[in-house]
């Protein structure tokens, strides 16, 4: 998930480094703000997948749970991607990708909240504030990318 999220967080980068000069037609790549909170996302995601995965798993119940938390923080990435897609090939964002950009947070916050195991408190507590940070980036971006 990490690699994946690194990749295209290069090509969007470079894509919107190419994409400056003719910003008119690419209104839709958003002002300064809006893309500082979208690289703050996708650094955030990757961040917490890091978190996520130092979680200890020997435990069975924290083993589903972390595999869950992965699971959301997959459909996350993979949302942002088509988002990032079509904004840089000049479409409009398809609607249900922000929504599946929310429910996957949403799933990987759920399951991190259903680690009931001691020993973990801690790398938990850990990555939830991570997607946490993920989580206020992404209202950002909401707020901030008309
Ligand atoms: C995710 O949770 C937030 C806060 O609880 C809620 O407002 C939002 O609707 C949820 N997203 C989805 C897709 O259910």
């Amino acid at each position: 998930m990490a690699r994946t999220l690194s990749v295209f967080l290069a090509f969007f980068i470079a894509s919107a480094a190419v994409a400056a000069p003719v910003e008119n037609r690419y209104s839709q790549l958003g002002s300064l703000q809006c893309n500082i909170d979208r690289f703050k996302i996708v650094t955030g995601l990757v961040e917490t997948g890091s978190a996520v995965k130092k979680i200890d798993t020997t435990n069975p119940d924290t083993a589903t749970a972390v595999a869950a938390a992965q699971a959301g923080l997959s459909s996350v990435g993979d949302a942002i991607k088509n988002i990032a897609l079509a904004l840089v090939t000049g479409k409009a964002a398809p609607g249900d990708a922000r929504t599946a950009v929310s429910q996957g947070l949403n799933d990987t916050r759920s399951a991190l909240e259903g680690i009931n195991d001691p020993t973990v408190t801690d790398s938990v507590a850990a990555a939830q504030t991570l997607l946490q940070n993920a989580i206020d980036d992404g209202n950002a971006v909401i707020a901030d990318c008309k």
